[in-house]
């Protein structure tokens, strides 16, 4: 299967996934395809990053209250899903090659963290000062977070022998699944306290 799969550069998905699984196996004769299906967990988690970052330059640029209700409500998806993924697949995975003791808790801290900021702002009307102001500094909170991931944890993860392929695919396959049950009741911290808002 990756013989006839490396033969060729332009292949089908359904091609392109089975040679990404053997590619440790397959020849280096062509160059790899533009998209290719199955992208390592890093380069996954930084595009999730960028994305994230993009919806929140958008908020930052628009007056429209309607599209910062959107904007937030995506970046919270985004963020919660990507959050999920890393806590279940990828920092276990860091720090059990890494052997850490610190790099991935004191990410999952701020994960907690993040996740508070987010409760705050989730389902709500962007309703003026207060509300840009949790925005901007969930923002911020996130490019230092990310920051680390990106210029601590992932290089010393690609250091490692993990399978950073493999574990892409099974980060991916999780958000697919994520993404189809979201939004989660389980990490709806704040969801209480609205409730409680709305009727009082
Ligand atoms: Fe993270
Ligand atoms: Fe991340």
């Amino acid at each position: 299967m990756a013989t006839t799969a490396s033969r060729k550069t332009r292949q089908s998905p359904a091609k392109r996934a089975t040679s990404a699984v053997a590619s440790t196996s397959a020849p280096r004769a062509s160059r790899a395809p533009k998209a290719p299906a199955a992208q390592e967990a890093t380069a996954l988690l930084k595009a999730d990053h960028r994305r994230v970052a993009d919806l929140f330059d958008q908020y930052e640029k628009t007056r429209s209250t309607a599209k910062k209700k959107t904007l937030v409500d995506d970046i919270c998806k985004e963020l919660g899903i990507h959050a999920k993924a890393e806590e279940e697949i990828f920092y276990p995975a860091v720090k059990a090659a890494l052997k850490d003791k610190e790099l991935v808790p004191e990410a999952t801290v701020e994960h907690a963290t993040m996740k508070e900021l987010m409760a705050q702002v989730e389902g709500r009307m962007p309703d003026g000062e207060m509300f840009d102001a949790k925005i901007k500094v969930l923002s911020e909170y996130v490019k230092h977070h990310v920051k680390e991931e990106e210029t601590e944890m992932f290089p010393k993860a690609r250091k490692t022998r993990l399978d950073m392929k493999a574990l892409g695919a099974q980060i991916a396959a999780r958000k697919d699944e994520l993404k189809a049950s979201w939004p989660l009741s389980e990490d709806k911290p704040g969801l209480l306290s609205r409730v409680v808002e709305a009727i009082s």
